[in-house]
């Protein structure tokens, strides 16, 4: 075994000689002791040394082994230094306070609709909150009222993970963490992307983004909803818009609308964007379930509040005349980089 090692030993030092580069080193390295390493088949010998004597030889191959590892390892980390300090001598200096070249991307359309729709809720007194994408079941559907037995909870709707949790399907999932975070009076907005289950097509994507908005205090009303909804769209469609409100359904609202919006293209006279229709729906809204309050921390008798969900895809489809939703998640930089300002 000795004579083994100084051969090795011999072979490294007539190595090193020859090194010119790191690249040199690491070879060396891996030759020594990567899988078939020269130092690693002298182990595998260990096998054959008789038990009294396995403690020595041992011990005598783990020193010649630090003893070429440190070599290595030592150089190596010094002829990394040398180069790092010569590229750094060089004239390939990098001078990281010079500006930046001009930036030549572009916002993705959605972003620049959902900024939009946050300035002008921002000057209406609102927080702008973040949701989480990975949710319990309880905020996704619990804390929001959906009944235990509910078809959303459903494998065919919801991306259920291992652990119990799913990828949120909707922006109503972080309703209940901002309820108990914020008391009342409370005006917050919540933009997220949410995850389905679904058969894509051009109006249908299994990863999509809501802005969920909620309005909590003393005496709100109906009335609350559609000024706020109304400024909004005004301000994005800049021209006075005209809504109206069809009941709906939702576990988390009582009662439940649909709002729609009279068609800012064509003034309600019928064009292709509202197939004719006059009307753009938009945005499933309602009062808040006085449950919801309550999981939410809040006195359903003492205060009130509505919530929207609006489709920020749909309202980025209406702004951009885009009129198939998978083209905003298709990374086509042609024609998302179109979408510079709307
Ligand atoms: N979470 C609902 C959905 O994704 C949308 C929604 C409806 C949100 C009514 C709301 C609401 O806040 O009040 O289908």
């Amino acid at each position: 075994m000795q004579n083994k090692i100084n051969e090795i030993k011999q072979y490294v030092l007539g190595k090193i000689k020859q090194i010119k580069d790191l690249k040199d080193w690491q070879t060396l390295r891996v030759e020594m002791f990567g899988k078939s390493g020269k130092f690693t088949e002298l182990f595998k010998l260990m096998r054959d040394v008789p038990a009294e004597e396995k403690g020595k030889v041992g011990q005598i191959l783990n020193n010649a082994k630090q003893e070429i590892e440190n070599l290595i390892v030592e150089n190596e980390r010094k002829m990394g230094e040398e180069e790092l300090n010569k590229q750094i001598n060089s004239a390939e200096k990098i001078d990281i306070t010079l500006p930046a070249e001009k930036c030549t991307g572009s916002l993705h359309p959605r972003t620049i609709i959902q900024r939009e729709i946050e300035e002008v809720f921002t000057s209406m007194g609102f927080v702008v909150e973040d949701g989480n994408e990975v949710e319990t079941e309880y905020n996704n559907f619990t804390a929001v009222n959906v009944p235990e037995n509910h078809p959303a909870r459903d494998m065919q709707d919801t991306f259920w993970l291992d652990n119990g949790q799913v990828l949120k399907t909707h922006t109503s999932a972080s309703q209940n963490r901002i309820l108990k975070k914020y008391a009342p009076p409370i005006r917050a907005i919540f933009p997220g992307r949410c995850f389905r289950n679904e058969d894509v097509d051009a109006s249908h994507e299994n990863t999509f983004f809501q802005l969920e908005g909620v309005i909590v205090d003393k005496d709100v009303s109906v009335g609350n909803l559609i000024y706020f909804m109304k400024e909004m769209l005004s301000k994005i469609f800049n021209k006075p818009v005209e809504v109206r409100l069809r009941p709906g359904f939702f576990p988390f609202t009582e009662p439940s609308f649909e709002m729609d919006v009279k068609c800012p293209f064509c003034d309600g006279k019928g064009c292709p964007t509202c197939k004719n229709g006059g009307w753009i729906e938009l945005c499933p809204c309602g009062m808040i379930h006085p449950q919801v309050l309550k999981n939410g921390g809040i006195d359903p008798e003492v205060y009130s509040g509505c919530a929207f969900g609006l489709g920020l895809d749909r309202m980025t489809m209406l702004s951009t005349n885009l009129n198939d939703i998978r083209e905003l998640n298709s990374g086509n930089l042609k024609l998302l980089k179109q979408f510079k300002i709307k």
